[in-house]
């Protein structure tokens, strides 16, 4: 495995027949290690990027606090079979300082995670363009739990012609279905067991959606069992049109992602399900 710190050496690397990249900000776990993985399966030369991007941090203090795990990342990845890692410097990323040009999320950078956290989208997609540039893969993998992410990145890459395809691997969880994310390391053990109540309430208005239940019906199912719980900040339970991010409106039909974000103690996290409205009996993700 190659240890890539500069634009110059990434373009050096030999390409493979396929080439797959999966970018993270490190502080590696096993939801990333599941989108290495996939990219194995879906090429024969992966790469993987590592770096903390300041652009899609609104809040100074998280860009600081954001776990840097370097050493203890290469390692989880040396038995993957990854080919090379790619952990460029701040100067490497942005050497003429903060850019003048980035790009828009658009509208999707405006709702749930993007009103919580203004300029995130756009911070996301310009280190994505930049990093789809410098990595020049066939694949990119992103991981289903930021769903919004996902979205805003198809849509970059259909709207300003990337040559790229966008793969996608499933959420991974722990076994009491807490979604595994950078930032559950900052939870508390009592702040930890409250988290729950996100995949729980996800699983209750999937559960629901499955059985038949109108959009509202579904969205009250979720909102009841985090009402239900003590010490969740929530931010929102929403359902959006996986096409756009735009928000479902009562008579919705078809594929939605039911989408949560809640602050327990300091700690933002955010999870999702994708399920089926209109549809009784038809299959969701199951936890
Ligand atoms: O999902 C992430 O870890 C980041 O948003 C990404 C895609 C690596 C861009 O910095």
């Amino acid at each position: 495995m190659q240890l890539i710190r500069t634009a110059a050496d990434l373009a050096a690397l030999p390409r493979g027949d396929r080439r797959v990249v999966v970018m993270t900000m490190g502080a590696l776990h096993e939801g990333h290690l599941a989108l290495i993985r996939r990219a194995k399966d879906l090429g024969d030369q992966v790469v993987v990027t590592i770096f903390v991007n300041p652009l899609q941090f609104d809040e100074a203090a998280d860009y600081e606090r954001y776990p840097r795990t370097l050493d203890a990342d290469l390692a989880l990845l040396e038995p993957l079979g990854v080919d090379a890692v790619f952990a460029p410097s701040d100067d490497e990323m942005y050497p003429h300082g903060e850019p003048v040009v980035t790009v828009s999320a658009g509208v999707i950078g405006r709702v749930l995670e993007g009103a919580a956290r203004p300029g995130h989208f756009d911070g996301v997609l310009t280190v994505v363009a930049k990093l789809l540039h410098l990595t020049a893969p066939d694949v990119a993998v992103f991981g289903a739990k930021d769903a919004q992410q996902v979205i805003a990145v198809k849509a970059l890459v259909r709207d300003l012609n990337f040559p790229v395809e966008i793969a996608t691997a499933a959420t991974v969880r722990d076994d009491d279905g807490l979604a595994r994310s950078s930032r559950n390391v900052f939870l508390s053990p009592d702040e930890r067991s409250r988290a729950l109540a996100l995949s729980r309430a996800l699983a209750s208005a999937d559960h629901a959606a499955r059985s038949g239940a109108s959009l509202a019906a579904t969205l009250r199912a979720g909102r009841d069992v985090l009402d239900a719980h003590d010490g969740i900040d929530l931010d929102y339970f929403a359902a959006l049109n996986p096409a756009d991010a735009s928000e479902a409106n009562d008579d919705y039909r078809g594929e939605v992602v039911l989408a949560v974000a809640a602050r327990v103690g300091e700690t933002r996290l955010i999870d999702n399900v994708t399920t089926r409205i209109g549809e009784p009996g038809a299959e969701g993700d199951q936890r």
